[in-house]
């Protein structure tokens, strides 16, 4: 099975890249630039720099590969950054994934979608998977109308949603929790909010649903993110007693009075129930993942 990802230098690109491969399926790994991965001595792991807002570029790479996934996990993933540069934006989450699907039908490969939470606005939580989507930010609609592409798309599809993701940053960038370590541990305070409601996802488990999906052959829309309701203060103060920082340095804070660029969704959350009883996903939950983040204590 020859799979092809994009996104591969970022954070799930790491995780899924040692997944895949370690399972021995044949990997094309693409991302912007040169290879920040260390895996090119496994003899079935291979990779391209692939700008995918290239259609040539994205056409020419698709073609000669033709692989039998493809993993569209690269994208402009920071709310603020696509709330700053709405453009740029569209360019990288929507019409790079158009290129990417007129590229997948004509090899025939599935296309697997990586999607968030942040296609809902946030007003029910505990979204399940046929949820009417209804986005806050600009992050969120291009990731929606990015769907709507895929779903759209005469081939053979899946799209994952997945929420708040954390874990030990190898590659890509820092994370809630990563951030918790760097901050306190240098007598840093970091602000945090206590308002908005998550089901914070481990990466290796998100990584592993992922790989669930694609061997299992599966098609359509999954949930799969962690199975504890939390806030990003509720994580912050979890990873300070884990890693015995001072707590008093996580200051408490609320949507309202933390600006940022791009409105975030009050209330989130995905509901995994399909992914349980379909793909035998099971999520670590939040204590076992700062095990995971961070080590033994
Ligand atoms: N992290 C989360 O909490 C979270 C939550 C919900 C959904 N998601 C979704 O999960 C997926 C993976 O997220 P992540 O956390 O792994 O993000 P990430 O660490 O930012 O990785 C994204 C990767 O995409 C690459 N990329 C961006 N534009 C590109 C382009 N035009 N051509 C080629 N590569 C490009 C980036 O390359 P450079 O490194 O060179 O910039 C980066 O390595 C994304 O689709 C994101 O929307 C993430």
């Amino acid at each position: 099975m020859k799979i092809l990802l994009t996104g591969a230098n970022g954070f799930l690109g790491y995780y899924l890249s040692d997944l895949l491969t370690n399972a021995g399926l044949d990997l094309l790994a693409t991302s912007r630039g040169d290879c920040r991965l260390p895996f090119l001595s496994k003899g079935n792991f291979n990779y391209l720099p692939l700008d995918f807002t290239e259609e040539k570029s994205v056409d020419t790479v698709v073609e000669s590969y033709a692989p039998d996934f493809i993993i569209h996990a690269g994208a402009m993933g920071k709310p603020d950054d696509c709330e700053l540069h709405p453009e740029l934006a569209d360019l990288i989450n929507v019409e790079g994934t158009r290129f990417l699907l007129s590229a997948a039908r004509r090899v025939n490969a599935h296309f697997c979608y990586i999607s968030t939470d942040f296609v809902f606005d946030g007003k029910e939580g505990n979204y399940k998977e046929s949820a009417v989507r209804s986005s806050v930010n600009h992050y969120g609609l291009t990731k929606l109308r990015a769907e709507e592409l895929v779903e759209a798309a005469a081939l053979s599809w899946s799209i994952v949603r997945t929420v708040l993701v954390y874990g030990r940053p190898m590659t890509g960038r820092s994370n809630l929790l990563s951030i918790v370590q760097e901050k306190l541990s240098t007598g840093e305070s970091y602000q945090v909010v206590d308002d908005q409601i998550r089901t914070p996802t481990y990466v290796g488990d998100l990584a592993l649903g992922i790989f669930q999906l694609i061997t299992q052959a599966r098609t359509g829309i999954y949930h799969l993110c962690g199975q504890e309701v939390l806030t990003p203060y509720q994580m912050a103060l979890q990873a300070a007693a884990y890693l015995s920082l001072d707590p008093s340095l996580v200051v408490r804070t609320d949507t309202a009075s933390f600006k940022q660029a791009a409105q975030r969704p009050l209330r989130t959350g995905l509901n995994i129930e399909k992914a349980r009883r379909e793909l035998g996903f099971l999520p670590l939950t939040f204590q076992q993942g700062l095990l995971r983040t961070f080590g033994p204590r």
